[in-house]
């Protein structure tokens, strides 16, 4: 414990002039006759700082290793929490899900994730709170206002008071809690190594094969109804999903999202890669709606110049040339789908893309 005392104190009467006539430090002079200065008696005095009072720690070895204890658990709960994480991750599979009471249906793999660090940061925090208050040093002191830069002695103080607060902090002293510390300090961050295993496996060739296959009829992602070319005006963007997608399939929401699609009509003379027009019809293209950056959804449409933006990092394509991507992070144009009309006037895809959708930059030449 420390020895120090509040000599530095606010308290003290240092800074109070013996000489009544003397000035405080910044008091002004009166300012003329009948003018009013600061009065001579402080009527706010600095009452300094409270006698310190010894908590049961600091004089009983006993107590103080009851909190010894009591820190070394809590860090070691932490460690056995950042295990259990490791092992949760391991064990659930991502799809398993548990009723759990008022929560309702939740992720088993969530919910173990989130409880075991959320224990894990908790019992770290516990413990340095409950040896800051019951093993480290609470003496307390005064420091008194200083000019900002630092002189050579004033370097050498906080040196020495640096050293002096390590060694109240007990840290030297106290092994079992240095260890159990360091040993919580350690294992915590392993919770987002493992986290690094969702990074991989590459999803290889998913990206390729989406749900459109010939003859499939695109129906309007808001009307759930088939589209037909009348349905597609100039200077409009229509979004479309292929038919037949079931929404209790286990796979709906991977399909949909891979599957989704734009559709805007330009003027075929107004189409610069003349090489689109053979899978539009009468001017309407289709291409992924799936940024080839990151996969955000490509949707900001600009009908003067046929620019499309992807509102997640600016890259822009443009519709009219191939979706060619004139700015932004993409590295490759959207993926066009072939189109055509069937007998009953409904238009229907002839294919899967040509291409991977998506960034899918591993499958790419
Ligand atoms: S995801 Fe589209 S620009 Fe990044």
């Amino acid at each position: 414990m420390s020895s120090e005392t509040g000599s530095h104190g606010t308290g003290s009467d240092e800074n109070v002039p013996e000489d009544e006539n003397e000035k405080l430090p910044g008091e002004r002079e009166p300012q003329g006759h009948g003018e009013v200065g600061v009065p001579d008696e402080d009527p706010f005095a600095d009452p300094g700082l409270p006698p310190h009072e010894h908590r049961v720690q600091d004089i009983d070895e006993r107590a103080a290793k009851r909190s010894e204890r009591t820190v070394a658990m809590l860090f070691t709960v932490s460690m056995l929490a950042t295990v259990g994480f490791i092992a949760s991750y391991v064990a659930f599979p991502i799809d398993k899900i548990v009723y759990i009471w008022p929560l309702g249906h939740v992720s088993a793999l969530n919910l173990s994730l989130g409880l075991t660090l959320g224990l894990a940061l908790f019992c770290i925090g516990a413990g340095a709170v409950h040896w800051a208050r019951t093993l480290m040093s609470d003496v307390e002191i005064a420091d008194e206002r200083h000019p900002i830069e630092a002189e050579p002695e004033v370097r050498q103080k906080v040196l020495a008071d640096f050293r002096q607060g390590a060694k109240e902090s007990q840290l030297g002293r106290r092994k079992l809690v240095r260890h159990t510390m360091f040993g919580a300090l350690t294992l915590v961050p392993l919770s987002g190594v493992v986290l690094l295993r969702d990074l991989g496996p590459l999803p290889e060739d998913k990206m390729r094969h989406t749900a459109w296959k010939k003859g499939k009829l695109l129906i309007n992602e808001n009307t759930d109804e088939p589209l037909k070319p009348d349905d597609i005006v100039v200077g409009s963007l229509a979004f479309a999903k292929p038919e037949g997608l079931d929404q209790h399939d286990h796979d709906f929401n991977v399909e949909i999202a891979k599957a989704a699609l734009m559709l805007v009509r330009i003027e075929p003379d107004d189409i610069k890669d003349k090489r689109t027009l053979d899978w539009s019809h009468e001017g309407i293209l289709a291409y992924s709606k799936i940024c080839t950056h990151v996969g955000c959804p490509v949707s900001l449409y600009e009908q003067q110049t046929h620019h499309v933006l992807c509102p997640c990092h600016q890259s822009t394509f443009d519709l009219s040339d191939g979706a060619r991507v004139l700015f932004g992070p993409a590295g490759h144009p959207l993926p066009q789908l072939k189109i055509s009309v069937n007998k009953d006037g409904y238009l229907e895809a002839q294919g899967d893309f040509a291409e991977p959708v998506g960034p899918a930059f591993w499958e790419r030449g």
